[in-house]
């Protein structure tokens, strides 16, 4: 365990409720729905979403199929509640829970989820934390499981360093640098996954978003 110290959604920028229309100036609906493609969820896939935040991924992913079960993890309970709110609103059945990403053993289970997917979160934490997140979706996800994360990874042109200061504004230097100097995949593969990918690459205002796909060896 990494400790219990989280950087809240919008980071220093604002409050959580102005977390989902600041999120969708970043091309939200294409690295989501690319996300969610790679997701791909069948119906009775347990689908754990790491860092939820305000519940917008679980949206999709019940739109795309609502017989898929969704547990969303985050450790903000504020957070939590604007998700709850949403998923209501919208009829999606979820089950939300309060916890730290590092601790999905004891929050979710072991090896009970069919696809782990975390977006917008690992860029927000220390180093120890992301490897230690990675460790517990490691543990979290069954044998042939997957893992599809989107977040800031390698900032490949000047453009996109200087839209990525946005989020080290927000977020601060010491927990984004590594992101956008690129050692998500191979931090994804040192916590035991498999075949890891950057599948997209999507240029945003703050930076590019990658997402990635492994898996968890049978
Ligand atoms: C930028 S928001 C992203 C929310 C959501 N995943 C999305 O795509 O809109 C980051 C979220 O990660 C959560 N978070 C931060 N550190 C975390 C950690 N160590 N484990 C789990 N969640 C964490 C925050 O509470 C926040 O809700």
């Amino acid at each position: 365990m990494a400790g219990n110290a989280f950087t809240p959604a919008l980071g220093r920028v604002g409050p959580t409720r102005l977390y989902d229309p600041i999120v969708a100036l970043t091309r939200e609906r294409l690295w989501r729905t690319l996300m969610v493609m790679y997701v791909a969820p069948r119906a009775e896939d347990v689908i754990v979403d790491v860092g939820c935040g305000t519940g917008s991924t679980e949206l999709l992913l019940n739109r795309v199929e609502p017989r898929a079960r969704l547990i969303g993890v985050d450790p903000d309970p504020n957070v939590i509640a604007v998700a709850r709110r949403k998923a209501e609103d919208s009829g999606a059945e979820v089950q939300w829970k309060i916890g730290m990403g590092d601790a999905l053993p004891q929050v979710v289970g072991s090896g009970v989820a069919d696809t782990v997917v975390s977006s917008l979160v690992l860029h927000q934490c220390r180093l120890e934390m992301k490897r230690a997140v990675l460790a517990s979706m490691y543990s979290a996800v069954r044998p042939g499981g997957k893992l599809v994360i989107a977040d800031y990874g390698l900032q490949r042109t000047r453009l996109m360093r200087l839209g990525f200061r946005l989020v080290q504004f927000a977020d601060g230097v010491e927990d984004t640098r590594p992101n956008a100097e690129g050692v998500l995949p191979r931090l994804i593969a040192e916590a035991g996954f498999r075949d890891v990918r950057e599948a997209e690459v999507v240029p945003t205002l703050t930076g590019s978003i990658s997402v990635y796909v492994a898996f968890r060896p049978e």
